[in-house]
């Protein structure tokens, strides 16, 4: 008989993973979030990660009835793993979903965390929700696995059958099992020995990036100051055959800026003393406030009146090529430069829906000119048609961080 996969949450990680595994097996996309599940419905992916017609043709089952999902032979939780107001972990979603799956569950289940976690999350979310909820018992009753998601949304080359897909179980059974699922779809699978080794690769991948991203963000911040060019300086250290290659940029999302505050919860409820982690963190979640400065550095030398300042914030998405404005530095800097300029935002890619989320948004903004344009990315799609020296007014500011992408 068929497999029967239920993947709980279809978002940036769920779907593309529903869609590849529905070649193979019989899919059921479950999601909380009605409105998602009504647009999957009527083919519309405002991610923008699958097309139309991929959809059309995939025979996955979208739903948010609960009874749609009951006694299916795998889960594959997808959910989104956020922080607090104060960098706390919410776990209330992932909690959530681990309810629905222990409510829904039937004997011999295969239950599969993808959601980014802390080391040790899984096997607990497992004992103090499935197998409290369910009366079954881990390994006996049902198996557990983890296997850490690695998209890079907008990245069109290392895509999900083609990147190496780490897999762990609660036993080699659920390891074999788990195995085969993700052989179908990922040519090539490491197996880490535990649910803890594949939950540890996956935060460290994270936070080596944030941190290295953190310290080129320092580089850039001093170079700048010092009025060298950090672009040539960047190209010339590049050509050492060690030398990292990290751009600085403004780090948001829902991953590298998040992935850091759940081991630093870990590492502080275990009393295990850190320092580069927050300290990375610290520069990264700080970087928009550079941004700021410099701009009303140059805004201060116009002698105008700022509210008759022009200033255009292109490139609102958390990053390039990517619609996604979850924990967007370039909101925080577009909500600090309104209350004082005269400010216009613009991007090509974010969902209609979203724009609201940024003050004075204009399609046509390319109709005024500007004294300072902020350039923070252009997407690939748009091509080279941007010439921002055209509306631009004379001795404006172009300052943009495109230059590095
Ligand atoms: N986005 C990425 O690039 C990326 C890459 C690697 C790993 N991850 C990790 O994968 C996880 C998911 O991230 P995402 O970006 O796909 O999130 P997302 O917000 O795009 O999608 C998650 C979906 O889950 C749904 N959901 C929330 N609670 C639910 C519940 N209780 N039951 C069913 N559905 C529920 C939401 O409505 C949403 O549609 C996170 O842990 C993230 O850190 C994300």
């Amino acid at each position: 008989m068929k497999k029967k996969i239920v993947i709980v949450g279809i978002g940036y990680v769920g779907l593309p993973l529903a869609i590849s595994l529905s070649r193979f097996y019989e899919v059921i996309g479950f999601d909380t979030n009605v409105n998602r599940v009504k647009q999957l419905k009527n083919f519309k992916d405002i991610n923008k990660q699958i097309l139309r017609n991929k959809l059309k043709e995939s025979k996955i089952k979208f739903t948010n009835n609960i009874k749609d999902i009951r006694h299916s032979s795998v889960y594959i939780i997808t959910v989104p793993t956020p922080v607090y107001k104060k960098n706390k972990p919410n776990l209330s979603l992932l909690k959530d979903a681990s309810k629905t799956v222990a409510k829904t569950m039937r004997r011999k289940s295969i239950i599969i965390y993808e959601s980014t976690v802390y080391p040790g999350l899984t096997r607990f979310l497992s004992k103090s929700i499935i197998e409290k909820i369910s009366k079954f018992k881990l390994n006996k009753d049902f198996l557990l696995g983890y296997s850490p998601e690695r998209i890079n949304p907008g990245d069109k080359k290392n895509t999900l059958n083609k990147i190496v897909k780490i897999v762990s179980g609660s036993n080699e059974d659920a390891v074999l099992k788990i195995k085969e699922i993700y052989s179908k779809i990922c040519r090539k699978i490491y197996v880490a020995n535990s649910l803890e080794i594949a939950e540890s690769a996956k935060i460290i991948e994270n936070i080596q990036r944030d941190v290295n991203i953190a310290l080129v963000n320092e580089f850039y911040k001093i170079f700048s100051e010092l009025n060298l060019n950090f672009d040539e300086i960047l190209k010339a250290a590049a050509t050492k055959w060690n030398f990292l290659k990290f751009n600085p940029g403004l780090v948001g999302g829902h991953c590298i800026g998040v992935d850091p505050y759940y081991l630093l919860h870990l590492t502080k409820l275990k009393k295990i003393k850190t320092e580069m982690v927050s300290s990375g963190r610290n520069v990264n979640d700080n970087m928009h406030k550079y941004v700021v400065q410099r701009i009303n550095k140059f805004a201060n030398k116009l002698s105008k009146n700022p509210k008759n300042i022009k200033i255009l914030i292109y490139g609102l998405t958390y990053k390039k090529d990517c619609p996604d404005i979850r924990n967007s530095q370039s909101k925080r800097i577009s909500n600090i430069l309104d209350k004082k300029y005269d400010l216009t935002t613009f991007d090509s890619l974010i969902d209609r829906s979203d724009e609201k989320q940024f003050p004075n948004f204009k399609k046509n903004y390319s109709k005024n000119n500007y004294d300072i344009i902020f350039v923070n990315h252009v997407h690939t799609k748009d091509g080279k048609k941007y010439k921002f020296e055209k509306i631009l007014n004379k001795n404006g500011f172009l300052y943009s961080l495109e230059n590095f992408k």
